[in-house]
């Protein structure tokens, strides 16, 4: 039995793909990858410090990998990401003298990288995140250089550039916290922008990045039906449900694996999974799918964010140095029970 078959009236199943998962070593990963989903994204080597690490060389050994993979298995295979304050290189930013890059500059930059990446998987990368997590919490946008340097309307000129290079692609705005309501109204106000300026923008993609308790499910529903109101497709991107505290106000990156009063309490399950506590999170992913099948005819995609527990980087964020237990797989790459519930449950 296979999840992306279940699921296959109903909307893709996707997972995110790493470029150790793409070594030949790694036959049993790609073969449960190719059974069960029929989407992937690449979960860093199209980033563009992965791409473009130094001002005009381009790296594509990784990505060709993941098209080629991709193209054999016909899958769809989403670009992530063009546009986005992260893992982007200081370059980028920078002009002559040690200064802010110009307007002129960046956006000349903008559009060499669209034209060299977008060019280049033309009709072989289905759709793009085109700018990922432009908001803040409160829906405003976020201060980064991007904006700084281009103005507010840097995402209409980005969704544009891609445009211009790959007329048929589809292309998305993805972002984290989307069922909080005032977030939601700033992605409802860049598609209204978008839409008024007549530059396409085909789905909202929901990073899911879940806990066990947090989000609601109702709110979740809630931006799914706020989404397609506004004539778009909705996707779940990046899902996984953490069992693990998820205390506000840590130092992101901070590493805890030495630290013994932090493990006792941010990393209760460093030496096993508690039935109780694995059953809750099984159940929450049935509650969630349960909901997505019935809002399947406004999502296009349900995008996994990993394969295994082992390499998901919730291991690492938001502190490094835990034991998390978010995916489908576990540490030894055996399907747990949920894979086969869920299979039912379409
Ligand atoms: C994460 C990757 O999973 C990690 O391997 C990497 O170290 C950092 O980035 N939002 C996104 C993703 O859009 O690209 C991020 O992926 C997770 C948060």
């Amino acid at each position: 039995a296979s999840l992306q078959q279940a699921y296959q009236p109903f909307f893709h199943i996707g997972t995110a793909v790493s470029l150790a998962q793409l070594q030949p070593s790694k036959n049993h990963e790609r073969d449960l990858i190719a059974q069960h989903f029929n989407s992937l994204t690449a979960e860093n080597l199209m980033k563009w410090e992965n791409i473009q690490p130094t001002e005009g060389n381009f790296d594509f050994r990784a990505a060709d990998k993941l098209v080629a993979f991709a193209e054999q298995h016909r899958m769809w295979l989403v670009g992530h990401t063009i546009l986005w304050h992260e893992q982007t290189p200081d370059w980028v930013f920078q002009g002559p003298d040690g200064k802010p890059a110009s307007k002129q500059l960046l956006l000349g930059r903008l559009k060499k990288h669209i034209q060299t990446l977008v060019g280049r998987y033309q009709g072989r990368v289905h759709g793009w995140d085109v700018v990922n997590e432009a908001l803040n919490e409160d829906g405003s946008l976020r201060d980064t250089p991007w904006r700084r340097i281009l103005g507010d309307d840097f995402i209409a000129t980005t969704f544009a550039l891609v445009h211009q290079v790959d007329p048929k692609a589809k292309l998305y705005y993805n972002d984290y916290n989307l069922y909080k309501p005032e977030k939601r109204a700033g992605v409802l106000r860049i598609i209204q922008q978008l839409q008024q300026q007549q530059v396409p923008i085909h789905a909202i993609g929901e990073q899911a990045h879940y806990g066990l308790d947090s989000p609601k499910l109702q709110e979740v529903e809630d931006s799914i039906n706020a989404f397609a109101a506004s004539g778009l497709d909705v996707m779940l991107t990046e899902l996984e449900i953490s069992v693990l505290p998820f205390p506000p106000g840590m130092t992101p990156g901070a590493d805890i694996s030495q630290h013994q009063e932090l493990q006792q309490q941010l990393n209760p399950y460093r030496n096993g999974l508690p039935k109780a506590v694995e059953q809750a999170w099984q159940q929450r992913y049935l509650d969630l799918f349960s909901l997505l099948l019935r809002q399947q005819q406004k999502l296009q995609r349900v995008t996994f964010w990993g394969l295994d527990d082992g390499q998901s980087w919730r291991n690492n964020f938001p502190m490094r140095g835990r034991t998390d237990y978010p995916l489908l797989f576990d540490r030894k790459l055996q399907a747990k029970p949920l894979l086969s519930a869920l299979i039912k449950l379409a």
